[in-house]
């Protein structure tokens, strides 16, 4: 084969290579350093450089090179027109240094060049569209007289068009990718409500369902422990809703007694019972037009279940010892922390009731099923009570991890209610980990169970390998403890702790 011909070939070997390489994947500088590594295998160009404008501060800068340090890397930066690289992008045209060492313009700013003579220097510019979006350079030795210039910058320019199409798709790609993350955070946190915290996907999806039905007239029923915000997003229903000026009325069905249960919620006529001695108005009728919350409904009494459907399905109802029906406009919301459908199936809750209140369910999540967001409901409640008490204080670090970890079963309200106190409290301006109370600090009894477990494990063990040794041993204390690896006075002990005697008989 000529020398030509294998020159031919290597150079199609090249393209070849390099197109792989850059069809390989979007890691730009990777892909880029392996194209200039191609460049050296094949081509016996070194020290390969890839400059590419940086469309904001309209600096060249290397993006990657073959033969260069990170150091001479980072040197690498040009301006529009400064030295070879930044003229071959200004004037968009090839550049060859036939001798470096006589060039006053080569600036060798990698500082990667000691020895300059003996090297040629060529530069193309990397275009897209007939714009300059970049540079290549290479250095060729002098020694292979017999190829001509023209053809490297040939080669060149051909490969500098590849990476000029890569690079146009990578920024594209960069771009949309880019854009999909900002999606993402505008999503994350995209229904907030008044006053109400959480960031956490349990707590977007409480948000969203709020948005959802609050223009509408639906019942809502409010599933979570107590503490975990059913009133604060009733409320939030309520005021997001076309009622939001009509009133808002709070029923706990389980804080008064049975038997005035009736005439709390539907009123009574004057002489309905001893004591009647004037016509009341009961929770439904002061709601009119409004919303009413149910808070635990599951502890509504079975007798007065079928006046609630009542309510729900005609939304009409008479007064205790009254005969005139009457007429309400009311959304209701229900809440409770009880499991209703357990109830249903005890016969403690009326099946028809559950599925006219079961329309819409919102679950809340306890705060322990999303600990991201106490952090953050740490900082609005610190912030809340230090204006309420014209306080600036802070929390150290270490307090706020032991608050990150606490299990807090009375959920948000037991967190609020720590942060007034520890606010309230502090003659500090920081709060420390030795000024939380001390549950907050012990471990949880699950915690508890599982040491302990693991410590009679461990005390099974060693009282098992004792007596093993001792019997071995013939119940020789001191070889024992020799065998053991401890001190005949530590198997004494350990002896005693463990109630470890020799059997009759045994010396
Ligand atoms: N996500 C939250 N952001 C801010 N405060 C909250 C949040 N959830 C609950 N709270 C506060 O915690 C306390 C208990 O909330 P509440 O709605 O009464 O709970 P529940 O009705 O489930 O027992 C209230 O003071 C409330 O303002
Ligand atoms: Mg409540």
């Amino acid at each position: 084969m000529s020398k030509s011909l294998a020159r031919e070939n290597r150079i199609l070997s090249a393209l070849l290579e390099v197109s792989k390489v850059l069809n390989s994947s979007f890691d730009l500088e990777k892909n880029l350093s392996r194209t200039m590594r191609v460049l050296g295998d094949f081509l016996e160009m070194e020290r390969g450089s890839v400059f590419l404008l940086d469309q904001h501060t309209k600096e060249l800068k290397i993006v990657a090179a073959h033969g260069l340090t990170k150091e001479q890397i980072s040197r690498g930066k040009y301006k529009i027109g400064e030295g070879i690289v930044g003229r071959v992008l200004e004037k968009g045209s090839p550049l060859v240094i036939p001798n470096v060492g006589e060039e006053p313009l080569f600036l060798n700013k990698t500082g990667s060049r000691f020895q300059k003579s003996g090297i040629s220097f060529l530069c193309v510019p990397i275009k897209f569209k007939g714009e300059s979006i970049g540079v290549l350079s290479a250095d060729r030795l002098f020694s292979d007289t017999d190829i001509t210039i023209d053809e490297d910058i040939r080669v060149l320019e051909i490969i500098a068009s590849i990476i000029a199409q890569y690079a146009i798709l990578w920024k594209h790609y960069k771009e949309t990718e880019r854009e999909k993350e900002n999606l993402k955070l505008q999503l994350k946190g995209k229904y907030s409500l008044p006053n109400i915290i959480g960031t956490s996907d349990r707590m977007q999806e409480v948000f969203e369902s709020v948005h959802r039905v609050s223009d509408s007239k639906a019942t809502v029923i409010l599933y979570g422990e107590s503490g975990t915000g059913k009133e604060l997003i009733a409320k939030a229903i309520h005021y997001m809703s076309p009622r939001a000026k009509e009133s808002f009325v709070k029923f706990n069905c389980a804080s008064i007694p049975e038997g005035l249960l009736e005439s709390e919620l539907f009123g009574h006529e004057k002489g309905a019972f001893t004591g009647a001695i004037n016509a009341r108005k009961g929770r439904f009728e002061l709601a009119h037009g409004g919303t009413i919350l149910l808070d635990e409904v599951g502890d509504l009494p079975i007798n007065l279940q079928p006046k609630i459907l009542r309510v729900l399905q005609e939304r009409e109802f008479e007064r205790v010892g009254g005969e005139k029906t009457i007429k309400v406009d009311v959304r209701l919301i229900a809440a409770t922390s009880r499991n209703l459908e357990e109830f249903v199936a005890k016969g403690k809750f009326r099946e028809d009731l559950f599925y006219r209140l079961n329309v819409v369910p919102i679950f809340m999540p306890a705060l322990r099923e999303r600990r991201e967001d106490i952090p953050l409901l740490v900082e609005y409640f610190l912030k809340k009570f230090n204006i309420e008490n014209n306080k600036s204080v802070s929390l150290t670090g270490e307090a706020l991890r032991i608050l990150a970890d606490y299990n807090w079963p009375g959920n948000v309200r037991e967190l609020e209610n720590t942060m007034e106190r520890l606010v309230v409290m502090s003659g500090k301006d920081s709060i420390k980990t030795s000024d939380l109370p001390i549950n907050l600090k012990l471990p949880s009894p699950d915690e508890v169970l599982q040491k302990e477990s693991l410590k009679t494990g461990i005390e099974d063990i060693e009282k098992s390998s004792i007596l093993d040794a001792l019997e071995r041993t013939g119940w020789v204390q001191a070889k024992a403890a020799r065998m053991l690896g401890i001190t005949p006075r530590q198997i004494g002990y350990k002896m005693k702790k463990y109630g470890l005697i020799s059997s009759p008989g045994m010396p």
